[in-house]
């Protein structure tokens, strides 16, 4: 048994640690462009080679040639192995060391899968470069010669024994080639046949450069266009990318793509994106995300614009959003991977692409709006429960109130009910026994909605006003825009006193074009327009008394829930008292209003 120090460990000295931080604690580094400049401390020298990149987290000399990370300039300057330079970073960063004993057959064993990969790999790409008709095919896919090289592309020959037999006579056991799943074993005990055939080969390399499996592609349309090495010591799926080790070497660490296919991430490599990756054939993890993290927040995706693209999308937003990441989306026109885009658009309108990007909301709405006709009421319907369950997951008050708002405008659908809509699941989930009506949509088309006494009373109140200047003016004495209950009736009742102001009489059609021009809703126009005022003129006094005071007793019934609400919540003694206070003052002022 050995002790070394855990990988998890070595990242997060590399990551946690900025690299010119770390020097310049030894070296007095200037600031040259996007790098960092100082007098080199490995040799003697008068005018400044030594360079600092912060983006790359690496150091080269231009004089001497020493160059390295963070940890090989500890190593070099306290003059100490890796292990312990590394240790005296974890120290200086806080990070505690995790070491972990590692049996070394286990080790071993890694080291001997990683060797064979490596020389499948070698196998792979002599037989690429040997083979016109797999050359074109790349060709034809606009992969050219130096990204062949970049990812190591190859090709396995269309026969059952090359490459066990390549492997054998370079002294490798089957039972080792087997087991990384290169080789599968032949029915019946019968020797080994090559697992890829036939295909273009795509090793996967791990972020320190070993092959750990490979994915390989049919160069026609047989099945499956896939292949992938099963899981072995060395290749689990669910910790690596495709792609990562390219990032982990190239990219500035500001963004990171997520495609679906191998070739999209090669594409987008070979026209010089390097931030782009793909889960291995697989459904993105959280452990994928956790690794992903340290090459960038912004993460963008940008899945195939088909069924499948979305529902993967759908999932990898949630498995993002788990590990606190709040990714955009990229959309492409219908039926294209990124791929198919560059080759049609050009890398230029890709890039653009990123600005239009939408947050998870968005595009959920975006998806949602392809599933269902809002103009059918039922869809309409279903489309705002949708979004409303959506809604309610959202954390901040402010972003909640904005897509309520958005989603108002897009159905026509009353910002009350929405909120009702999303508020009702919310009670429901935290008192198990109201339940029993879970399923029943809260949502009603608003028109068909009996409004309950107080927004009766609004609506006949805003009606009376509107019918003659005295009744306004006897309501516009007492009540405020601010003591109606919704912002469509507010709107009403705003509207109404400035027209008062030019007009002492009001025209009802002039007045449903001012409230269409204004934004009010088509329903509650509607449900204006349907009110009936049946009165008797002797009687007007008490009847807008009597209207005014269910508006007004509405208003104060919900502030007293609310305050009741507030001291439920609310545990400290100090604030509860206050509130005890209010209460009691808005008690007295319902009791003198009933009376009234
Ligand atoms: N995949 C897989 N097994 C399959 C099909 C797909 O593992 N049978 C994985 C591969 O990682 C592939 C990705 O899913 O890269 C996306 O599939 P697809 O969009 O079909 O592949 P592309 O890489 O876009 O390949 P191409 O453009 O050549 O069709
Ligand atoms: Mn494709």
């Amino acid at each position: 048994m050995v002790s070394f120090i855990n990988d998890a460990t070595i990242d997060r000295v590399k990551d946690d640690g900025n690299i010119v931080d770390i020097i310049s604690s030894y070296v007095q580094l200037n600031k040259s462009g996007a790098n960092y400049v100082g007098l080199c401390p490995f040799h003697n020298e008068k005018t400044p080679s030594f360079t600092v990149s912060q983006s790359k987290q690496f150091f080269h000399c231009f004089g001497c040639g020493e160059s390295g990370d963070s940890i090989a300039f500890i190593m070099k300057i306290e003059n100490l192995d890796f292990i312990d330079a590394t240790k005296l970073l974890a120290d200086r960063l806080a990070i505690p060391i995790e070491e972990k004993k590692v049996d070394n057959q286990r080790t071993r064993e890694r080291e001997r899968a990683y060797e064979i990969n490596k020389t499948a790999a070698r196998f792979f790409y002599k037989n690429l470069i040997n083979n016109p008709q797999a050359l074109k095919y790349l060709e034809k896919r606009q992969i050219d010669p130096r990204t062949i090289r970049r990812f190591g592309l190859g090709f396995a020959p269309d026969t059952w024994d090359s490459l066990y037999n390549y492997l054998v006579d370079k002294k490798y056991k089957s039972e080792e080639i087997e087991k990384i799943g290169l080789i599968g074993k032949k029915s019946g005990n019968n020797g080994y046949y090559d697992r890829f055939r036939n295909r273009i080969i795509f090793p996967i390399i791990n972020t320190r450069g070993n092959i750990i499996g490979f994915g390989g592609r049919i160069l026609d349309d047989s099945m499956p266009k896939y292949l992938n090495s099963k899981e072995s010591i060395v290749f689990h799926k669910r910790n690596n990318l495709f792609g990562l080790n390219l990032v982990h070497k190239h990219s500035n660490r500001e963004k990171i793509l997520l495609v679906e296919g191998y070739m999209d991430v090669i594409a987008l490599f070979a026209k010089g994106m390097n931030f782009t990756v793909a889960s291995l054939g697989t459904a993105l993890t959280n452990e994928q995300v956790k690794l992903l993290r340290r090459y960038g927040n912004n993460i963008y995706i940008c899945y195939d614009s088909d069924q499948a693209g979305s529902n993967a999308t759908l999932k990898a937003i949630d498995i993002l959003l788990e590990e606190d990441i709040d990714p955009k989306i990229i959309l492409l026109p219908e039926g294209m991977d990124p791929d198919d885009y560059i080759k049609k658009y050009g890398m230029l309108e890709f890039e653009k692409l990123f600005v239009k990007s939408l947050n998870h909301i968005d595009y959920k709405i975006f998806i949602n709006k392809k599933k269902y006709d809002l103009s059918n009421t039922e869809d309409n319907i279903q489309f705002t429960i949708k979004i409303a369950d959506i809604i309610r997951k959202l954390k901040s008050p402010v972003e909640q109130d904005v897509y309520i708002n958005k989603i108002s405008q897009d159905t026509g659908i009353s910002k009350e009910a929405i909120e009702k809509e999303i508020k009702s699941k919310v009670e429901k989930k935290s008192n198990k026994k109201r339940n029993l009506k879970y399923n029943q949509p809260t949502i009603k088309p608003v028109t068909s909605e009996i409004p309950s006494g107080y927004l009766k009373a609004e609506l006949e109140l805003i009606k009376l006003a509107i019918e003659d200047k005295d009744f306004f003016e006897t309501i516009n004495d007492r009540l405020g825009k601010e003591d109606f209950s919704s912002n469509g009736n507010q709107e009403l009742f705003q509207i109404i006193s400035s027209e008062y102001e030019f007009n002492s009489k009001l025209d009802m059609d002039k007045l449903v074009n001012k409230f269409i021009d204004s934004g009010i809703e088509q329903n509650l126009i509607n449900t204006l327009t349907e009110t009936k005022l049946d009165y008797n003129p002797t009687q007007i006094d008490k009847i807008l008394v009597d209207l005014m005071s269910t508006v007004v007793i509405n208003k104060l019934e919900k502030q007293r829930r609310e305050i009741i609400k507030n001291i439920e919540n609310i545990d400290k003694q100090s604030e509860t008292k206050e509130l005890r206070l209010k209460l009691i003052n808005l008690n007295n002022e319902l009791k003198s209003i009933r009376q009234e």
